[in-house]
């Protein structure tokens, strides 16, 4: 989505605001412009394409010492240098960059232009500019406050005015926006990665608030002017887990990261003494973690199929019904709300719009929802009724891998510590507990055998098709590696239940289309291994995810990649490594953009 950064401070502004924009490029986006002030002007450059274009563009040694920037992912208004940010109104005395989607602009437009106002954009984002412009009365916070009030819709906003030099004003209502707060400079984005380089002291701005600020003061207040005090926040992440650390891509070091990350997502979160989980942040107390009698999950995506891997793993753990479902389909569908069940919002960004508009549909209706997140202070998990941090660091690859394992743990610990509260006894808390304390070794060995998958992906990589297919606690994680084929190869790829290939799908069995079989040796095996048969038996070309020493796969399948053997409750860990893996090294053979693959963007904080 978009990414938004504004300064204020003594240095050069427009060097600083292209190169916190260059750390926001995986938010994914299209075109990309700045605007300072100098020599008492607002001056814009803004240019459709990368960074690079940008930075080509921008004149050398160009001065001013407070500016805004942007990089927008198109939602209105074709790719094009006029479309992209920042705007400025018609007397080129106001500037604005915005996030979001403003979803009364065609009738905010229409007046303005009633009244005289000429737009030169096809944005909804013009709208805003000239709704300050015409507000301003030399007062640029309270223009910004008077035209925020009359938007419908989401924004995340920096506004600036020629005859206010060193001076910025940031508002927010539904896309995120982060005060950094540095030594005689402060710095406004969108989110921490763009001034992380600057200052870890940060504020994070909530919907209905506007920050005033200078290069040594910044004022929160809502929209009824009443001041706001806020907390500021250290932020923990250092610059270089955001660098590539000599990977090729952001998505490999993802990848390989996975031991360190599925272990902090553990860390301090196992309590060996009553062999249960422990996770703080629930404000659950455990008379309430008692009566719950059902979890319903809700996400998007990858985040999605993470929780339909918790729900399996709740109901096999803690014996409580649980159930994942799309964000955006509970959303529209009045969703019936029951006492004595909690929902989770799982969610990398924490600001995908689908799981928090239903996150706040389901709160509305007095459902306790808590997040599963990984941003901190990100919106969904500042709105839910608590929740977990997966703590995984900066995702940065568009295709989210490390944080679908951090997410899954928080699941496993969750449910270890319901079903330690009812059913299961000390002795099996403890085992559960040591297998969830293996997990970094065993993916360890998964990542040491990851150069097996180089020619089984080169193999492959010119396939027009690829189904996966996994039955049972692996069902979502066959789901999840065609997402991850499709979305940085894109080559067309389906995930099914193993067993749903005879109705249906087993039509598309070809001598060319490989099928990718999860069959880890738990109680499915065998019936996994009839269903991989069904497809030989049509001349069907099967790459095989199986267990050390399963040699009657290795006899049947085209090809395979070997896992350990563990518990039946790992395998999905053991398994999605390989699929990430895979998708990795076909994206590469065909020479895609695998941290920032085409149309995508790492977080959708659009429906
Ligand atoms: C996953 O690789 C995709 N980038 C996408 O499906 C993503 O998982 C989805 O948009 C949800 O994002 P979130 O976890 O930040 O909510």
């Amino acid at each position: 989505m978009c990414g938004i950064i504004g300064y204020c401070g003594p240095k050069p502004a427009a060097e600083l605001l292209v190169e916190g924009l260059r750390r926001l490029e995986y938010r994914g986006y299209d075109s990309a412009g700045i605007c300072v002030r100098t020599g008492g002007k607002l001056v814009v450059h803004k240019k459709k394409g990368k960074i690079k274009d940008l930075r080509d563009h921008v004149p050398e040694g160009l001065d001013g010492e407070t500016g805004i920037g942007h990089t927008r992912w198109a939602t209105h208004g074709e790719v094009n240098d006029t479309n992209a940010h920042p705007h400025l109104d018609v007397t080129g005395r106001v500037a604005i960059v915005h996030n979001g989607i403003i979803e009364n602009f065609d009738a905010l437009r229409e007046k303005l232009e009633d009244d005289g106002y000429v737009f030169v954009s096809e944005t909804d984002s013009e709208v805003i500019v000239h709704l300050i412009a015409s507000l301003y009365d030399g007062d640029l916070e309270r223009a910004v406050k008077q035209a925020v009030m009359l938007l419908k819709g989401t924004y995340g906003i920096v506004a600036m005015h020629q005859d206010e030099p060193g001076k910025l004003v940031g508002a927010r209502n539904g896309s995120p926006l982060v005060l950094g707060i540095g030594d005689h400079e402060m710095f406004l984005a969108s989110d921490v990665t763009a001034i992380i380089a600057h200052t870890k002291q940060v504020i994070y701005i909530e919907d209905g608030e506007v920050v005033s600020v200078t290069a040594d003061n910044y004022q929160t207040s809502d929209l009824k002017n009443r001041a706001v005090d806020k907390k500021v926040e250290f932020i923990s992440w250092e610059l270089e887990e955001i660098e590539k650390e000599g990977y090729a891509h952001y998505m490999e070091k993802e990848i390989i990261e996975q031991p360190d990350s599925i272990l902090r997502a553990m860390q301090g979160r196992l309590d060996h003494e009553y062999a249960t989980g422990h996770l703080g942040g629930l404000n659950m107390s455990r008379q309430e973690l008692l009566s719950v009698e059902r979890v319903k999950i809700i996400a998007a995506g990858t985040s999605y199929y993470a929780g339909m891997v918790g729900a399996y793993v709740l109901e096999s753990v803690a014996r409580i019904p649980a159930t994942a479902e799309l964000a955006s389909e509970l959303r529209y569908r009045n969703p019936i709300v029951e006492p004595n069940t909690v929902y989770f919002a799982v969610s990398q960004s924490g600001e995908t719009a689908d799981t928090l508009y239903a996150m706040r549909e389901l709160q509305r209706k007095g459902a306790r929802v808590l997040g599963i997140c990984n941003v901190v202070g990100s919106t969904i998990p500042r709105e839910s009724d608590g929740g977990v941090y997966i703590h995984s660091g900066p995702e940065i690859a568009v295709a989210s891998t490390k944080a679908f394992t951090s997410q899954i743990t928080a699941f496993y610990l969750f449910a270890l510590m319901m079903a330690r509260m009812r059913h299961l006894g000390i002795e099996a808390g403890a085992r559960m507990i040591e297998q969830i304390e293996s997990l970094p070794r065993l993916v360890e060995e998964v990542l040491r055998r990851k150069e097996t998958l180089i020619p089984i992906a080169r193999k492959y990589a010119h396939a027009d098709d690829v189904l996966f297919l996994g039955r049972g606690i692996n069902y979502p994680v066959a789901l999840e590696g065609a997402l991850k084929l499709k979305e940085i190869s894109y080559i067309h790829a389906e995930g099914y239940s193993a067993a749903e290939i005879k109705h249906g799908p087993i039509a598309l069995i070809n001598e060319v289309t490989p099928s990718v079989f999860l069959i880890p040796d738990d109680g499915l095996r065998d019936k996994v291994l009839s269903n991989l048969k069904e497809v030989k038996a049509r001349k069907g070309r099967v790459i095989a995810l199986a267990v050390d020493g399963d040699d009657e796969v290795g006899r049947i399948a085209d090809d395979v990649f070997w896992v350990p053997k563990a518990s039946e409750l790992l395998y999905p860990y053991l398994m999605v490594i390989p699929l990430q893996l895979f998708a990795y090294y076909v994206a590469l053979e065909l020479g895609r953009n695998v941290d920032q693959p085409r149309n995508l963007a790492k977080s959708v904080t659009v429906e």
